[in-house]
């Protein structure tokens, strides 16, 4: 591995080289790592020209933009705007239940978003940003050849994904990506050194499409969004509090658009299933699920019943990936 501390000071001083004193550079926080670490690093290197936006799109997990917002301005002290746009999205999203059509308007709807804070930012500079930054990862660059040069040889796996950044390409923005021959590992041990909290820096991986991938069928339905956050908090506080957090690569629930009979107190309920699911992965490619003890599921399981109207019923999935992925859309 690389001494991270030369890493760090490296790239602050490639982007001082980079950027012209005049310059300004735009960056979309996702909420993860690597677009966290990679703004913190650009944010040292030129200050307040880096203009970051965090969209809230309505898809977000129990108190998300709240607790991202606080990292972002008291830890890191980043230049945010925040954009809530849930109506526009869940809006567009309103009766479709396609899973790629999902993916492709929140795609849309993000770049449009973009499209208006950088117009509106253009506006306030007189002038237009001239870089984006990304948060690009060395397995999300190589294909099958590393860039010539990079004192990398080819030996991970490689996971291609679809991050929040489809932007843009008619904006003509140079790119910043200084966590480019980085692994996962490093940018976290970057973020260390810049301070980023550690508790942030474990979070598990989060999809671009948020929780439009976790409510099957309509996101819109009834109040299955709610229901969702509130049941995934649950879930991943008692895995936190049971000290299980770090072993486990993803952990989230999942809502079922169907109903099932129950008995609650002296009710009949015909009510909402959810499904939990936690794996173990190296690189999200292949991941087999978790095994977790019987008391741990039987407290989960009370607790979610207990205190999350609607639902009545909890399983949890058993198969690994491949034969499924890990997201069930
Ligand atoms: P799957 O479900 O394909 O997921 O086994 C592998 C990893 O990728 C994440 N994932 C996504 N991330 N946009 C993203 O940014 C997406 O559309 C998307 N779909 C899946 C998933 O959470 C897991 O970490």
């Amino acid at each position: 591995g690389w001494n991270m501390e030369d890493v760090s000071e490296e790239e602050i001083r490639a982007i001082k080289g980079t950027v012209g004193p005049e310059d300004h550079v735009i960056c979309a926080l996702s909420g993860g790592v690597d677009s966290t670490v990679a703004a913190t690093l650009v944010h040292k290197a030129i200050g307040d020209r880096l203009h970051c936006i965090f969209v809230d799109n309505g898809l977000l997990r129990y108190k998300e933009r709240e607790r991202v917002m606080e990292t972002f301005e008291k830890d890191l002290h980043l230049p945010v705007t925040c954009v809530d746009a849930s109506e526009q999205f869940l809006g567009h999203l309103k009766g479709v239940t396609d899973p790629e059509v999902k993916r492709k308007i929140i795609g849309r709807e993000f770049i449009n978003i973009f499209d208006v804070f950088a117009h509106d930012l253009e506006q306030k500079l007189g002038r237009k940003p001239a870089y984006l930054v990304q948060g690009t990862l060395y397995p999300d660059v190589i294909e099958s050849c590393p860039p010539p040069g990079s004192g990398r040889t080819h030996s991970h796996t490689i996971k291609s994904h679809h991050n929040v950044g489809g932007l843009p390409k008619d904006m003509k923005l140079k790119l910043i990506e200084p966590l480019k021959l980085l692994f996962k590992d490093e940018v976290r041990e970057l973020g260390r050194i810049l301070d980023v909290p550690v508790g942030f820096l474990k979070r598990h991986p989060f999809p671009g499409p948020g929780l439009a991938v976790r409510v099957l069928g309509d996101v819109t339905q009834g109040n299955a969004l709610d229901v969702l956050r509130q049941v995934d908090e649950i879930f991943i506080q008692s895995i936190k509090d049971a000290g299980l957090y770090d072993t486990i690569w993803q952990a989230f629930a999942v809502f079922l658009p169907v109903r099932t009979v129950g008995v609650q107190g002296d009710q009949r309920t015909h009510s909402h299933v959810v499904a939990l699911r936690a794996v173990t992965s190296q690189d999200g490619m292949t991941a087999d699920w978790y095994y977790f003890e019987h008391k741990f599921l039987d407290d989960v399981s009370r607790k979610i019943c207990n205190s999350v109207r609607g639902v009545n019923r909890v399983v949890q999935d058993i198969t690994s990936k491949p034969p499924s992925t890990i997201e069930w859309e």
